[in-house]
């Protein structure tokens, strides 16, 4: 058999364009010459086109000899336009310099707010000391707010926060208010983990951080929405010297043991006795200044848990006792970071923020 024609023209039409395909010098002359050796008008195209017609001898010979030009021509294609590639990048280093020592450009980090950052070390501070975050509501019922601690309807305590109420449909005595301390995250805390054994209810040790609000008028000490941190303990025989041994240690931690604390006799109804709790002022080391008023700033109220309280909280007050403390978190920060006027937190004024 003699070979058929067309592997010779295969042959020829495969040296022609690997020829040619050395001096295409772009992409664009590439896909030109992509389009002509392999496009479907490609010899090599028909060449597998006219297989269905050729003899049973001739088929195998060129179907072998179209593939392997096929081939040849691709991986010829695939390592030309690598050549190419490379030669486009060298051109570009050359001609556009790249000056790998100009710095890069800053990116913009956040970071955490400062009243975030004290809650966070606050958080680690009662941790180590036992105590479990608890989240309770900012939206609170009367009952909750002031009934269930102490402050019975029409109770005179009552004015020492002024409170917003929530526009719903009446409730007669239960109406709905913005919570204005997180004292009564206490009754949750201590119902919940009281329904775990009812017969013998188990100790308590929380702290219920979390946004408060009041109808107050500002000044560098007050906003009408503020943080605190209120802390519980009740167990059997808890007394008034385990509540100064925690916040006078929570204030070393925080400060430094050089922290001096000091606690005042005060009144709260859900407490009995109830103190004060003050750090000495960083600015004026309690000789007195604008920011304190008199040497110390008043970080809380605090005291011994009220035996009604602790009954409404599922609590027997013959056997248990228990601590309370509720500090304005953002006093903390003042003392902390020396802010002098509480107004900015909220403010969200950028030269304020990026200074933590
Ligand atoms: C209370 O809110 C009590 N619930 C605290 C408490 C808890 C006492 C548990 C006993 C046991 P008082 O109204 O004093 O107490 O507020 C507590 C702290 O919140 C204050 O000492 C102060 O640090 C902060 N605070 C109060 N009002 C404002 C305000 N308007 N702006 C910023 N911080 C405030």
């Amino acid at each position: 058999m003699t070979q058929p024609k067309i592997l010779e023209e295969l042959d020829q039409a495969k040296q022609m364009a690997l020829r040619e395909l050395e001096t295409v010098k772009n992409e664009e002359g590439l896909l030109a010459w992509r389009n002509t050796y392999l496009g479907k008008n490609a010899l090599v195209v028909k060449a597998f086109q006219s297989l269905g017609t050729l003899s049973a001898e001739e088929k195998p010979l060129v179907g072998q000899g179209a593939n392997s030009v096929k081939t040849a021509l691709e991986s010829a294609l695939a390592s030309q336009m690598q050549v190419i590639k490379e030669a486009a990048l060298r051109r570009s280093l050359a001609s556009q310099s790249l000056d790998v020592t100009l710095p890069g450009r800053p990116r913009l980090r956040g970071r955490l707010h400062p009243d975030t950052q004290i809650l966070r070390e606050l958080y680690r501070i009662f941790a180590e000391m036992g105590f479990q975050v608890y989240r309770s509501r900012e939206i609170e019922t009367d009952e909750y707010n002031f009934q269930l601690l102490n402050f019975p309807v029409g109770h005179p305590a009552r004015d020492m926060q002024d409170t917003y109420f929530i526009d719903a449909p009446d409730r007669g005595d239960n109406p709905l208010v913005l919570r204005t301390h997180t004292s009564p995250g206490q009754i949750r805390a201590m119902r919940e983990i009281a329904a775990l054994n009812p017969i013998d209810p188990p100790p308590v040790r929380v702290i219920v951080p979390g946004m408060v609000y009041r109808y107050e008028q500002t000044d560098t000490r007050h906003e009408t929405q503020f943080d605190q941190l209120e802390g519980l303990a009740v167990g059997p025989g808890i007394t008034f010297s385990d509540l100064k041994g925690t916040l006078t240690d929570m204030a070393r931690r925080l400060f430094g043991p050089q922290a001096r604390t000091r606690f005042r006799a005060s009144y709260f109804p859900f407490t009995e006795p109830s103190a004060e709790f003050d750090i000495q002022c960083f600015k004026c080391k309690g000789a007195g200044c604008s920011i304190c008023g008199g040497g110390w700033l008043e970080i809380g109220g605090s005291g011994m848990v009220h035996p009604v309280v602790l009954q409404n909280g599922g609590y027997d007050p013959a056997r248990y006792t228990g601590f309370a403390f509720g500090f304005g978190v953002q006093r903390i920060a003042m003392l902390r970071y020396g802010i002098n006027d509480i107004r900015y937190f909220w403010d969200n004024d950028l030269r304020f923020l990026e200074q933590f």
